[in-house]
């Protein structure tokens, strides 16, 4: 059963999802070199609390920390710590706000100094796939809509399609139905519709190799490319709407640090 929101309801999540947006506008404005995980940790945190907030992540199904910093090969759900940004790598910092009984969910692949063409690719056509996904939404579409047109963009680009991990329905619990997958949907696969007042993520993880993922066997959360190469990702929770579809965490301003690098879409 997908959930069909309530006009209340949707105008609290504008509120939650809001919050987490302009979090991660904040994050940009501060991240660069020198600065270690555990200080975005710390940073999204103590932000997400002085709203009146709560920080989605901590704790939730045991997550030791406030946001997930997912750099270079990591493809998602990494855990801050003493890891040092360094010019060349990117970064994916995944912000999930709980206010007043509903989650905003969204993130952003950040550049640290200069990138290499590689991570200029994989993160610029992980920017384009979410805005593909997101083109894609419509009331009494399909949802696998939306992971064609990704997975068609990605591939134009010889790059892959993350299939470990999934979007997500949201509201008042994190995750939820639908699945909002970022590849073509098998023919036999659930594929239901997209109804007006639907509400979930999209989250595409783009890999530079293949799409294979490993979870780290200590820390159980860390995924890594199997081949350990570039992986890079974008998020945003939206509203199916009569019209489209709103972006509830759509930003104000543009990010800092995550501009974008080069044109992709002109060569196509
Ligand atoms: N924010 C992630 C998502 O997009 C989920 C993180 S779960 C955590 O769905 F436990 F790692 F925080
Ligand atoms: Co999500
Ligand atoms: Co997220």
């Amino acid at each position: 059963m997908i959930e069909i929101k309530s006009g209340r309801d949707i105008e609290t999540m504008r509120e939650s999802c809001q919050m987490a947006a302009d979090t991660l506008l904040l994050v940009g404005d501060r991240i660069r070199a020198g600065m270690s995980t555990d200080e975005i940790n710390t940073f999204v945190h103590q932000d997400t609390v002085r709203r009146g907030a709560v920080p989605s992540p901590l704790n939730y199904h045991g997550f030791p920390k406030s946001v997930c910093t997912s750099v270079n090969e990591v493809v998602c759900h990494g855990i801050p710590g003493a890891y040092v940004l360094k010019d060349g790598d990117i970064i994916n910092v995944d912000v999930t706000t709980f206010f007043k009984g509903f989650h905003g969910d969204t993130s952003a692949t950040f550049y640290i100094g200069e990138p290499s063409p590689e991570a200029r690719l994989v993160v610029e056509v992980a920017r384009e796939c979410l805005a593909r996904g997101i083109a894609a939404v419509r009331d009494n579409g399909r949802i696998g809509d939306i992971g064609e047109a990704i997975e068609d963009y990605a591939h134009s680009h010889g790059l892959s399609v993350v299939r470990d991990f999934v979007g997500h329905g949201i509201g008042r619990k994190f995750h939820t139905d639908p699945q909002v997958a970022h590849y073509r949907l098998p023919k036999n696969a659930p594929n239901p519709r997209m109804k007006a007042g639907m509400v979930f993520t999209i989250e595409p993880m783009i890999n530079l190799g293949g799409w294979e993922v490993e979870v780290d066997k200590k820390d159980k959360w860390t995924a890594r490319t199997r081949d350990r190469k570039l992986s890079a990702q974008f998020e945003h929770t939206v509203l199916v709407t009569a019209a489209g579809c709103e972006v509830l965490t759509r930003r104000p301003r543009h990010l800092v640090n995550s501009e974008p690098k080069v044109d992709l879409t002109a060569a196509l």
